[in-house]
């Protein structure tokens, strides 16, 4: 029985409630729960590898993908720190407001660049020339589709942009919502 009827379509939630045979596969789970799970963990990465057609070192499974965003944010601090360079998180905003959260949290700046007027799309030349006028590495957060606005970021622009973009760019596409998006000009960007 749901307890909120909203769907609250930008918390990536099931509203539908959890299938029965996820719930199955927990209470199942409950017998083996006392032990760390590396098997059942190597056996999702192996899973998710193969639906996904990139290799197993390529996964990196996080307690929901707050947890990888977190982890790249602080990858690159670590990396930024190491060489003793400056290091920035850019974001479109309204976006997903995670990495511009956590980075915030460990006094990485973060440039906030608003969404182009009417369109909503990411104001993709902005947000380069923010990287270009930056002395340091750089990380964009790209939410593809975009949370809470639902707009797709062409492909062939971004695939020109990561492809002819230094290697002090960093990219962080989220697709965290890509299986709804019914565009066919929509391209995940695994590839
Ligand atoms: C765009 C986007 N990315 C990531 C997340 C985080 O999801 P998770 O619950 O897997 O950490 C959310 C959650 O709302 C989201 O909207």
């Amino acid at each position: 029985m749901l307890t909120n009827p909203l769907i609250e379509l930008n918390s990536n939630e099931n509203s539908l409630g959890m299938a029965n045979s996820a719930k199955k596969a927990v209470i199942d789970a409950l017998d083996i729960g006392f032990r760390y799970p590396d098997d059942q963990r190597v056996a999702l990465i192996t899973k998710v590898a193969k639906i996904n057609d990139v290799t197993e070192s390529q996964i990196s499974l996080g307690s929901g993908s707050s947890e990888n965003i977190r982890t790249v944010v602080q990858m690159l601090q670590n990396k930024a720190l190491r060489e003793g360079r400056n290091f920035q998180v850019i974001v479109p905003h309204p976006t997903f407001a995670y990495a511009e959260l956590y980075a915030t949290s460990i006094n990485v700046p973060v440039v906030k660049v608003a969404l182009m007027p009417e369109s909503y799309s990411f104001d993709l030349q902005n947000m380069q020339k923010v990287a270009d006028d930056f002395d340091g590495i750089s990380l964009f957060y790209l939410c593809n589709p975009n949370n809470p606005t639902a707009t797709i970021t062409d492909t062939d622009e971004l695939k020109a942009w990561v492809g002819t973009a230094p290697d002090h760019h960093y990219f962080l596409l989220d697709e965290a919502y890509s299986e709804y998006v019914t565009d066919p000009s929509f391209e995940s960007g695994i590839a």
